[in-house]
């Protein structure tokens, strides 16, 4: 199965869609529905992901994607799987000006001159770049005017038809399988419509081991990287650094972090170091300045790590709300946690919102 992006290609579009993001701590689900340019969210549910042997087994996928329907009060389906930033690439690469079909198997059969990797066991999708390869080229590569610079997204064919299996399994039909990492873009174009179109921002995801940063550019994405640090980081810093258990730190973490607020500052400074690192790479590139950034995920909800991230950046950072342009026909038993989890679901709805 191919990996649509945002909104291209030609995929069918559904009216009401559930899509749901496996995170490496927690899933999030949501059910979106479509009413002209309106959108309602209909359903939500956070669950934790089960520890899933090395390999992914369908058998726990399913069971786990069936308590998640349930949870949601599935009403329909159609659902959207993301797949994690560890388990897929998503990269600009310089390519001939073709249709997606024959660029996808070109990425197939050509993987290592066009990804400098032999993927041949990957299944890809392609969104061509409006401008020449050199417009908004990150990285400093001279591509030929015939070569258009292209959004590449790449997973493991098993891995696919794993998920899509599972799901059956479940009962769904998982017809749209989306990158996670370009999910938080398609909300953020909704929630704050301006600032996208027109602004150089950042849109950071602070994940559970890793964090993804992507640089927007007037609405594109220009440049997009993996740190390999999360909330996990964080928990088990304070452990050793109180001498706990990891329940306990993360007790702690969550409950009283002013308690312990330097080591958590300490804590988070590498994370911002790395990200100051990147935004300056792009900032020298393109000599363009990145204006602000904008935080999602589970330890973006710390005001505490906001203001780290802040000091550390010199940019002004906010945890923004994924769900604030959507209308609300919630159960009243999901009604109450909305606030709480809403910027945890910036992957799960826009992976939603790119199906319908
Ligand atoms: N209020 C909070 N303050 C600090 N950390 C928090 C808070 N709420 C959640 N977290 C942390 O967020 C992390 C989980 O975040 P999230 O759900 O975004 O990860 P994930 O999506 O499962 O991971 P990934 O994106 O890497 O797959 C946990 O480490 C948890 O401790
Ligand atoms: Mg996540």
């Amino acid at each position: 199965m191919a990996m649509p992006f945002s909104n291209a290609g030609g995929r069918k579009k559904r009216d009401h869609m559930i899509a749901i993001d496996l995170g490496q701590r927690v899933t999030k689900a949501v059910q979106v529905q479509r009413t002209g340019q309106a959108f309602t969210l209909s359903g939500m549910a956070l669950m934790d992901t089960p520890i899933f042997d090395k390999a992914l087994s369908v058998q726990a996928l399913a069971e786990h994607l069936t308590a998640v329907g349930k949870a949601l009060g599935a009403k329909t389906r159609n659902l959207t799987l993301t797949v994690g930033i560890n388990d897929s690439l998503v990269r600009h690469v310089d390519m001939p000006q073709l249709p997606a079909t024959d660029l996808r198997l070109i990425l197939k059969n050509n993987s290592r001159a066009y990804l400098q990797q032999d993927l041949g066991t990957h299944v890809f999708d392609c969104v061509s770049g409006s401008g020449p390869a050199s417009a908004t080229q990150a990285e400093p590569a001279k591509a030929p005017a015939s070569k258009h610079r292209t959004l590449v997204a790449g997973a493991k064919r098993q891995l696919i038809d794993d998920l899509v299996a599972g799901a059956k399994q479940a009962g769904f039909l998982a017809d749209h399988i989306v990158p996670g990492i370009l999910g938080p873009l398609n909300a953020f174009e909704l929630t704050r419509p301006e600032v996208f179109a027109g602004e150089v921002v950042g849109l950071v995801d602070i994940g559970f081991k890793s964090s993804s940063i992507c640089i927007l550019q007037q609405g594109e994405l220009v440049l997009n990287r993996v740190v390999n640090m999360g909330g996990d980081r964080l928990t088990a810093g304070l452990a050793d650094y109180l001498n706990i258990n990891y329940a306990e730190a993360e007790g702690i973490k969550l409950g009283m972090p002013h308690e312990v607020q330097s080591a958590l500052e300490s804590l988070v400074t590498p994370l911002g170091r790395e990200l100051r690192a990147l935004i300056d790479f792009f900032e020298h590139q393109q000599d363009r300045s990145v204006s602000q950034v904008f935080l999602s995920g589970g330890t973006a909800q710390s005001d505490l790590v906001v203001q780290s991230l802040r000091h550390e950046l010199m940019l002004e950072c906010t945890a923004w709300n994924p769900t604030a342009f959507l209308e609300l026909a919630l159960p009243e038993s999901q009604t109450a946690d909305l606030p709480r989890a809403a910027g945890q679901l910036g992957v799960a709805v826009g992976a939603a919102l790119a199906a319908l």
